[in-house]
């Protein structure tokens, strides 16, 4: 593909800072950034090559991107003017911190602007996973209705009163256990580090180890970051300990759970049903998933609403102006690079 620079300098003389927007954004906001920067942008939205990548950042002192682009010592290997990268979206598991840092460029994130929209979504998928919403509407689809009776329906599993147990217990995780109090949940959760008295209790939740929690919760609920550390924290040995009634969802990273594992316990009736937004090598996903009818999937819309993607976009401009005039960027990751 070829990225064509999207902004004409009203005067010849006037030279604005270059900056790259890696994929689509609102076009509103894309107009207010031609406005004081040479835009190259990409509104065709094709996913740029490496190649391309490392070749866009020689040339940029900053660039917006999100979770498609990877960002390593080989795509900052050329950039020689780059003051930081601004990722629209709050995981940043495709930046390489460490070499940013090294390569003096700042990186930031988009934390907080979508914490509520996407614990909402945590639930909707924990509700139509453990309620078989989707499974139920291509039964009326199919015309399957008439057959109708009592026990002759996709009879699900009740969230009210059951035990949620929610693995990651950051910002997004607090949220959907708030969510969980007003269903009569009872709330566990396991996290690196144990959440404050004042913070358990604002959220009902009760710490217990990872294999407690697999052992006793009717739904699981991952919202992990992904690390190579975490990298298959649910894998077969992890599933097997869970109930054969329980719900899985993950609204993490996809990595965090082993895609053809969890098809294989989901097909064998290990577990009752999952709930999946993202998938290991997404956009793909595994044939052994698709052809699954009790496992709900979602292309990574947890955060997908009008109001929080335009929030993003805006944090995340809001970082990249900061950091190219010489701020310190609301949400930057590496402090480190501005004190050395
Ligand atoms: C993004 C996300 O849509 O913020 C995150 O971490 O997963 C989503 O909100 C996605 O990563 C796009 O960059």
């Amino acid at each position: 593909m070829t990225i064509s620079p999207n902004s004409h300098p009203t005067h010849a003389t006037t030279a604005k800072p270059k900056i790259l927007v890696a994929r689509a954004i609102f076009p509103e906001a894309l107009a207010k950034l031609e406005e004081d920067f040479e835009v190259r942008s990409n509104q065709a939205d094709q996913i740029l090559s490496s190649e391309e990548l490392k070749k866009a950042l020689s040339e940029v002192v900053g660039a917006l991107v999100t979770g498609s682009e990877r960002i390593d010592a080989l795509a900052l290997a050329n950039a020689q003017n780059l003051k930081v990268i601004s990722n629209i979206s709050v995981g940043y598991n495709n930046f390489d911190v460490p070499a940013m840092t090294v390569a003096g460029v700042m990186a930031t994130n988009t934390p907080d602007v979508l914490t509520d929209t996407t614990a909402d979504f945590g639930f909707a998928l924990l509700m139509a996973t453990a309620r078989r919403i989707t499974e139920s509407e291509h039964w009326v689809r199919a015309g399957k209705w008439a057959q109708w009776s009592i026990i002759n329906n996709p009879l699900g599993m009740d969230l009210h009163h059951s035990t949620l147990g929610i693995i990651g217990m950051g910002r997004i995780g607090q949220g959907i256990a708030k969510r969980a109090l007003g269903f009569g949940m009872n709330v566990i959760y396991h996290n690196r580090s144990r959440l404050s008295e004042a913070d358990e209790k604002a959220c009902g939740a009760t710490y217990v180890s990872k294999e407690e929690l697999l052992k006793t919760a009717d739904h699981v609920v991952l919202v992990l970051p992904y690390t190579p550390e975490n990298h298959h924290t649910i894998g077969a040995k992890e599933i097997g300990l869970m109930k054969s009634t329980a719900t899985l969802i993950n609204i993490a990273r996809g990595g965090i759970v082993d895609d053809l594992a969890l098809a294989q316990a989901l097909k064998t009736g290990k577990i009752f049903a999952a709930g999946l937004d993202v998938f290991e090598g997404e956009p793909k996903v595994i044939p052994e998933l698709l052809e699954l009818s009790n496992v709900v999937l979602a292309p990574h819309i947890a955060s997908a609403t009008e109001k929080t993607r335009r929030a993003m976009v805006d944090l995340a401009i809001e970082n990249l102006r900061a950091a190219i005039g010489g701020k310190r960027p609301p949400s930057l990751i590496n402090a480190e690079v501005i004190r050395s």
